[in-house]
């Protein structure tokens, strides 16, 4: 069965299930399982490569080169701008340093990774430059709560943002009150970073009968609730063959009615707002 697919507001389709770069490209003697690990997803479908210039200090684009090298049109490459380069002229020479280590000549959606100081018009600014000159397709930013978001797109371009990378999984759910429904009626997907809440789901208990009821892993089931709606790509980080083909799997499991009641038994919905959350 082929991936789903989400759009983004430009009209290009990716798959909502990717892959996650964090914590790779901090050791040599890893980088074969790792560029093995992301090969092996890519050709899987998981094709959305997510990645950032904080991660490994440039080394996790430096793995993800390896592992597009050849097959760069196959896949959807996300990066992101630290804060502190976030300015109109550094976001640009970041995203050159990015390109340069990604060892490609086209970023297709690059995020701020988070709201810091530069005023957001500035680097609103940069991200079309960078677009106009093709160097990226799209771009977004990520941890952006609803104010930060509607401050951005009350900006001249800022209606032009594609996306917005935050934390969201059973355990962390807060956006399930406001933002998640604030983006869906916007077309705006959520990409959610940590789905399996950074390897803590796959030895959760409490997911343990909805897993065995599905023949599944709990991991699976952390990824296959974050997938139950429309509008979200996950992007769960696998170093391990085993992780990334369950991990495909899981995009198949359609979670039954008395699973989500279950689920949501266990993990409550929120009831109020919560403030982002995010690590
Ligand atoms: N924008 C942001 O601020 C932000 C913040 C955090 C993360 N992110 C992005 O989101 C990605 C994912 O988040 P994350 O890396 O924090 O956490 P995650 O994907 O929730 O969890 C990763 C951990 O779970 C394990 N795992 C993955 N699939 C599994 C499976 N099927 N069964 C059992 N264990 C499994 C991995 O093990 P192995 O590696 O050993 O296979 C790894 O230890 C990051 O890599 C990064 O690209 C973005």
């Amino acid at each position: 069965m082929p991936l789903p697919t989400t759009t983004l507001p430009s009209g290009i389709s990716v798959p909502v299930l990717g892959q996650g770069t964090w914590k790779m490209g901090e050791r040599r003697d890893r980088l074969a399982q790792e560029v093995a690990a992301l090969r092996l997803g890519i050709e899987l479908g998981m094709t959305l490569v997510d990645t950032a210039e904080m991660y490994a200090s440039g080394g996790a684009e430096e793995v993800v080169r390896e592992a597009i090298a050849g097959r760069r049109d196959e896949v959807f490459v996300v990066s992101k701008v630290l804060p502190s380069n976030a300015s109109r002229a550094a976001t640009i020479r970041a995203c050159e340093a990015s390109l340069k280590r990604l060892g490609t000549d086209r970023i297709d959606l690059y995020l701020l990774h988070w709201r810091g100081g530069v005023p957001l018009r500035e680097t609103v600014d940069a991200f079309e430059t960078l677009k106009a000159s093709g160097k990226i397709g799209d771009w977004g930013v990520s941890n952006f709560d609803v104010a930060d978001m509607q401050e951005l797109m009350a900006l001249p371009k800022g209606g032009g943002v594609a996306a917005n990378q935050v934390l969201y999984n059973l355990a962390s759910r807060g956006i399930d009150f406001d933002l998640a429904p604030w983006q869906h009626s916007r077309g705006i997907p959520v990409m959610a970073y940590s789905p399996v809440g950074e390897g803590y789901l796959a030895r959760e208990g409490r997911l343990q009968i909805v897993a065995e009821r599905n023949g599944a892993t709990p991991a699976q089931v952390a990824l296959a609730w974050t997938l139950r709606g429309e509008g979200v790509i996950a992007i769960p980080k696998a170093s391990q063959e085993k992780h990334v083909r369950d991990n495909r799997a899981a995009a198949d499991i359609r979670l039954t009615a008395q699973d989500l009641a279950e689920l949501d038994a266990a993990f409550p919905p929120p009831r109020r707002k919560q403030p982002l959350a995010m690590i």
